[in-house]
């Protein structure tokens, strides 16, 4: 934790959208009376019908409903496009930046709204309909905005999984949802090298459970030759091209699902995480346009991924919703060199710079000078997201990255928050390194203890949010009870975030990380329960058990201790053979940094393993193991702390 007080820059105070004044201010007001605030600030996008209702909630497990501007109708992609062509016809609205840095080019909102009607209009003589599920497995290219856009220009629910997910991810996501149709492409390029995608959909739809996909379309990336079955697989391009470029929007209710988005629990499989129009489009666009300060000739990058929620919020929606200029970027920060993001910047003065902790601490680990060797000179904010960044991070990325000239906003949130809920004003709150500093509009964050009770005052414990907000995911898609089981269980009327947290005297936040079994490597959320069902689906395991431990870089890695069926060896082939397993079976992002032979696992004497000694462990802090006298087998947990892997 760091003491150190960055106070609101002037420039910032005198020319800001929220002052320190009008913080205060609008935020007691969008907590007293929410319905006021938010009716108001819902006028910010276009509704076809007017809404009359504004809030509608109630986080009693028994009568769990959470409704926002329920009887209004709008559509998204008419508030992301049609709305601006009078004034921003001409204006970019998406740069890309292809892996090559010799690829890019400019996107207007005239072109963008042309592209998206034409994607509408093929969708639709495909046979989506309103409702409709489809999958987007598509790298950053943008083509994959269009055909989110598209979706929600028709009131088709779109699915993007991550290009990075191995086939059965995907399969299993398409067949949670049973999606229509599949938007993917030849292959995805990313540091050069390539990613089979295409290949990926094939051998996805070979799987039980996929037979809803009746079309894939493939959008040609790299010019591959690849394998199309017929009728299944249809070019996007050719097929793009011959429909019009009108294609009237579908009035949806605002409480319509727009997407879903798969992400991972502490138990099972991964959630289909439901978001709806109205509410979402509101709550990203205004945490857009208030988080970043944003000025009409902003130049916005964040680097996410759509396959992340910080893709969907705020490199598609938020910032197209407001009109702004949004980066997507095909590639990655260290290829063709260590300088890529601030030759980036550089090349399309770019002024508001947003990304992960673990993207900084990996370039803040090759030095200042691949930085200083660029200008920067066009940013004049930063943003970080996705895990706890620590102070030498932070301090690192405002005085190399930002020339000590920059604020930083640092945003916690989550998949299931839509936008983000902690954070600072640039105009308006004062920052400390490794803070996501105060509770945004409406936003209610409290910390109970161990029993549940709220703290006042400067405590530590677990974050719970005690009211909604218009961004909150609704449901779980199909598991609506797994939704009320998961998130308002376990603090009656209250939703838990999974996060521990710690509130000082300043009423500042500080994110302590995960408290259930998540793990956030690299920013990026893995169950431990999946990564253990990937390991024990392969023939030679018993038994798995995987928990986090601190890494460097990625702020968490996967540590696993693997039980062999009886007569296996653990040898250094296995060990590799049993990482390269779980890649296949989820994606690289959940390839264990630790792979320990565990000739047994601390149990109780009731058979349940003991996860905070497994954890103690791999954080080597053996010294911590706290009480063992429920185990069954005492000597097992000194057996795996004598083998104890140093890195695997
Ligand atoms: C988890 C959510 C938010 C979109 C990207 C990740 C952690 C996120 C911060 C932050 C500390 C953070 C939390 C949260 N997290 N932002 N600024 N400071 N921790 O979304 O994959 O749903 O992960 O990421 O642990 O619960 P996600």
């Amino acid at each position: 934790m760091s003491n150190k007080i960055y106070p609101v820059d002037a420039d910032y105070a005198a020319t800001t959208r929220v002052t320190r004044a009008q913080y205060e201010a609008l935020y007691q007001e969008s907590v007293t009376d929410p319905e006021g605030f938010w009716a108001r600030t819902a006028q910010r996008i276009d509704w076809i019908k007017p809404f009359s209702q504004v809030k509608d909630v109630s986080f009693a497990a028994d009568d769990l409903h959470i409704r926002w501007f329920a009887d209004g109708e709008l559509n998204v992609s008419a508030n992301c496009l049609d709305r601006h062509l009078a004034t921003r016809g001409d204006k970019t609205a998406i740069v890309f930046e292809g892996d090559d840095p010799a690829d890019s080019r400019h996107i207007s909102y005239r072109q963008l709204y042309e592209d998206v009607c034409r994607a509408a209009n093929l969708l639709r003589n495909l046979g989506i309909r309103k409702g409709d599920r489809v999958a987007i497995y598509l790298p950053m290219i943008p083509e994959a905005a269009v055909a989110m856009l598209a979706c929600a220009r028709i009131g088709a629910v779109h699915s993007v999984v991550f290009g990075g997910f191995s086939p059965d991810s995907l399969a299993g996501r398409i067949a949670d949802s049973q999606c229509k149709l599949v938007i993917t492409a030849d292959e995805g390029l990313r540091g050069g090298k390539k990613v089979a995608l295409k290949a990926n959909v094939d051998e996805a739809l070979t799987r039980p459970g996929t037979t809803s996909v009746e079309t894939v379309l493939v959008v040609r990336r790299t010019g591959a030759p690849i394998a199309m079955q017929t009728p299944r697989d249809r070019w996007w391009a050719g097929l793009v091209e011959e429909q019009s470029a009108e294609c009237a929007p579908e009035p949806v209710n605002a409480e319509d699902p727009l997407f879903i988005l798969y992400t991972s629990g502490s138990t099972g499989m991964p959630k289909g995480v439901l978001h709806t129009s109205g509410g979402y489009l509101t709550y990203v666009s205004y945490t857009h346009e208030c988080v970043f300060d944003l000025r009409e000739d902003d130049v916005y990058w964040c680097t996410a991924d759509v396959g992340w929620v910080t893709g969907h919020s705020y490199v598609v929606y938020g910032p197209l919703a407001n009109g702004a200029t949004t980066v997507m970027f095909e590639g990655v920060p260290n290829w063709p060199d260590i300088s890529r993001f601030w030759r980036v910047v550089d090349k399309h003065k770019v002024t508001i710079f947003y990304t992960a902790p673990t993207a900084i601490r990996a370039l803040m680990r090759e030095g200042e000078e691949p930085v200083r060797r660029t200008s920067r000179a066009s940013i004049r904010l930063l943003g970080t997201v996705g895990e706890p960044i620590n102070p030498e991070a932070w301090e690192w990325y405002h005085r190399v990255v930002g020339d000590g000239r920059c604020p930083i906003v640092d945003t916690w949130w989550q998949t299931e928050t839509g936008g983000a809920l902690i954070t600072p004003l640039p105009g308006a709150t004062d920052t400390k390194p490794g803070s996501a500093t105060k509770p945004f509009f409406g936003v209610i964050p409290a910390i109970v203890d161990t029993n549940g009770v709220v703290q006042e005052g400067a405590c530590e414990g677990n974050l719970i949010l005690t009211d909604s907000w218009p961004g909150q995911m609704r449901t779980v898609y199909g598991d609506h009870k797994r939704f009320v089981d998961t998130y308002f269980r376990t603090y009656p009327g209250a939703y838990f975030t999974g996060d521990g947290a710690r509130r000082d005297a300043d009423g500042y936040y500080w994110i302590t990380g995960r408290v259930d079994d998540v793990i956030n490597v690299s920013g990026h959320r893995i169950g431990t329960a999946e990564v253990e069902s990937a390991l024990v689906s392969h023939p030679k395991v018993a038994e798995a058990a995987v928990v986090g431990c601190p890494h460097d870089i990625k702020g968490q890695g996967i540590y696993a201790y693997v039980t062999l069926k009886a007569g296996e060896n653990g040898s250094d082939e296995l060990r590799k053979e049993l990482v390269h397993w779980v890649r296949k079976e989820i994606g690289p992002i959940a390839s264990p940094d630790y792979l320990q032979w565990a000739p047994g696992l601390p149990k109780t004497r009731s058979g349940k393993i003991m996860r905070r000694i497994l954890r103690k462990i791999a954080e080597n802090a053996t010294d911590q193991l706290g009480d063992t006298s429920t185990l069954a087998d005492p000597g097992v947990v000194q057996n795996l702390v004598d083998q104890r892997l140093i890195r695997s």
